[in-house]
């Protein structure tokens, strides 16, 4: 890609675990729509929540006052069953994200397997684009998996990056930069065939910049840990802070690529 046709990173804030704190004690406290407007004036690109089939953090009517509320776009994240498809097609977020779901994991544990479910999955990037909600897969990066995504005419993949964080957690060097050469790859290869390539899951302060390096990203969506990170930081300075690495690193990169 170009330096001249690079776009700015944009940073997605999933807020999920604001609202799995509040859950914790019922009521109200903390409001996950707080934190989206705390994050929109942190420096915020987008919003994302996640309404799982369990409810077990984001619930419906955080949906509804999101959409109500806030200012920046709403990424909602959900599976592809139709109770899902009709709460999107109601509410008309500016994305809806299709991830794989599974009652019994913690967090969305491997990327959709968009090849193989083409068939079940056809019918819902049709009606979300219908509707004029911007598509995407949450996919891994995977040639066979961007393929599938291109065939089923979703503009957009987000790439896990589970695996790479947790090979940065393990230490593992050599699969550390194996991951992120496959995240590398992936991300040309995708916007290579026009896709629009989002990138998040497991990003941290120490292995955001990698990540934000690659100019074939356009956002990335972060959650836990900043969500995390603020109960010693605060959200606002957390989130600047993010901001700020995924700026320099963006900017390091264009620089390297234009010398
Ligand atoms: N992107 C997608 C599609 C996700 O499912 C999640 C987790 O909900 C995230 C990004 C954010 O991951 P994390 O909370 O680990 O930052």
């Amino acid at each position: 890609m170009g330096v001249e046709s690079v776009r700015p990173l944009r940073l997605g804030v999933n807020i999920d675990h604001v609202a799995t704190i509040r859950n914790a004690r019922g009521g109200e406290h903390p409001d996950p729509v707080r934190a989206a407007h705390a994050a929109a004036a942190a420096g915020a690109d987008g919003i994302t929540a996640h309404l799982r089939e369990d409810r077990r953090h984001i619930r419906d009517r955080d949906i509804e006052m999101l959409m109500n509320e806030i200012g920046l776009p709403l990424n909602l994240e959900m599976a592809a069953t139709e109770e899902m498809l009709a709460i999107a097609l109601h509410h008309k977020p500016h994305a809806s994200c299709i991830v794989p779901e599974r009652r019994e994991e913690v967090t969305t544990e491997g990327g959709l397997d968009a090849a193989g479910q083409h068939n079940h999955l056809q019918p819902f990037v049709s009606r979300l684009a219908d509707t004029g909600i911007r598509v995407s897969l949450f996919i891994n990066a995977d040639q066979r998996q961007l393929d599938a995504a291109l065939s089923l005419g979703a503009p957009v993949v987000e790439l896990h990056t589970g695996a790479y964080c947790e090979a940065w957690l393990e230490g593992d060097d050599a699969r550390f930069r194996e991951e992120l050469d496959r995240l590398t790859v992936a991300a040309a290869y995708g916007t290579s065939l026009g896709l629009e390539v989002h990138a998040g899951h497991g990003l941290t302060f120490d292995t955001v910049t990698p990540v934000a390096s690659i100019l074939d990203f356009a956002e990335l969506n972060i959650g836990h840990f900043l969500i995390g990170e603020a109960i010693f930081g605060g959200l606002d300075s957390t989130i600047k802070r993010m901001r700020a690495l995924m700026n320099k690193a963006r900017a390091e990169a264009m620089g390297s690529r234009s010398a």
